[in-house]
């Protein structure tokens, strides 16, 4: 299983647009078998694929049970065999006791849970929120990648630097973390877009050769429950770009395997 984490300290960069549709995309387009976490208490991901629930295990428990087993925390999305481990605001809770307690391991909770499901999916994709709590330095800690979603404007690289310190310190917990790669989203011709982008590719930050044209339409799909915007919006240049994103990351996901 090739395990990526979506993040960006920023929010509303396209981390969870990002996530959905290349897990979908992986698992409807290249019938690969996939799994998506919800690591974020806005739980965007589990309202999208109906599967939030307070009644039901999730991400609480995989931060809160240090034993805590796969198949009690993943639910089926419905759609094309992709498999989700939700969340709920009870996450935070979890979280904040998981950060005082010295005597557990703090970092690898989410770790040791996808362990166990290792050979039952061929991608795994972590959806985080804004920010860097003890949750995403779990997802950090369990992944091969990292995919930096950065909206291209004025700001692009704002927190770029503090995050990739961040990845820095959690290398040493993580000897299977691959490729670090930023992915501008939501790119038009705006001189500040461009000028963006620019500057993200003259930076030392490693970036995808694809990037994430801004379409109408995505807002629109946000509401269609369940499906990927290849369903909703097949001709829109997001989908088109989205699914040369994944072609883009399973060439260097294979490549970095061998
Ligand atoms: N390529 C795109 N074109 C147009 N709109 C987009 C595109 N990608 C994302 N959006 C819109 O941007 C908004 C933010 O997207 P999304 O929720 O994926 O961001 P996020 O980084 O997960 O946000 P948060 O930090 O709140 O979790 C949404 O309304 C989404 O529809
Ligand atoms: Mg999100």
């Amino acid at each position: 299983m090739r395990t990526a984490a979506v993040v960006n300290l920023k929010g509303g960069v396209a981390k969870s647009t990002t996530a959905i549709n290349m897990a979908l995309i992986l698992t409807m387009i290249h019938k690969k078998r996939a799994l998506l976490v919800d690591n974020d208490i806005q739980a965007n991901v589990s309202k999208f694929f109906s599967v939030h629930s307070y009644d039901y295990k999730s991400m609480e428990d995989v931060l809160r049970d240090g034993e805590a087993i796969a198949e009690d925390v993943i639910r089926s999305s419905g759609r094309y065999g992709l498999d989700v481990i939700p969340a709920n605001m009870n996450m935070d809770a979890a979280a904040v006791d998981l950060m005082l307690d010295q005597e557990a391991s703090q970092l690898t909770r989410l770790r040791e849970v996808l362990n166990q499901v290792e050979d039952r999916y061929d991608y795994c994709f972590i959806d985080c929120p804004p920010g860097v709590g003890i949750n995403v330095l779990n997802a950090l800690a369990a992944a091969n990648d990292v995919i930096i979603p950065i909206k291209a404007d004025k700001n692009a690289l704002d927190g770029m630097e503090e995050l990739a310190e961040v990845i820095e310190e959690i290398r040493p917990y993580n000897p299977g973390l691959s490729l670090v790669k930023c992915l501008v989203t939501m790119f038009t011709n705006d001189i500040d877009v461009v000028k963006g982008e620019e500057a993200l590719q003259k930076s030392e930050y490693s970036t995808f050769n694809t990037h994430i044209r801004f379409s109408k339409r995505v807002n629109s799909w946000t509401y269609e429950k369940g499906k990927s915007l290849v369903e909703v919006t097949p001709r829109s240049a997001a989908t088109k770009d989205y699914k040369n994103l994944v072609l883009e990351y399973i060439r260097l996901a294979e490549g970095a395997e061998r």
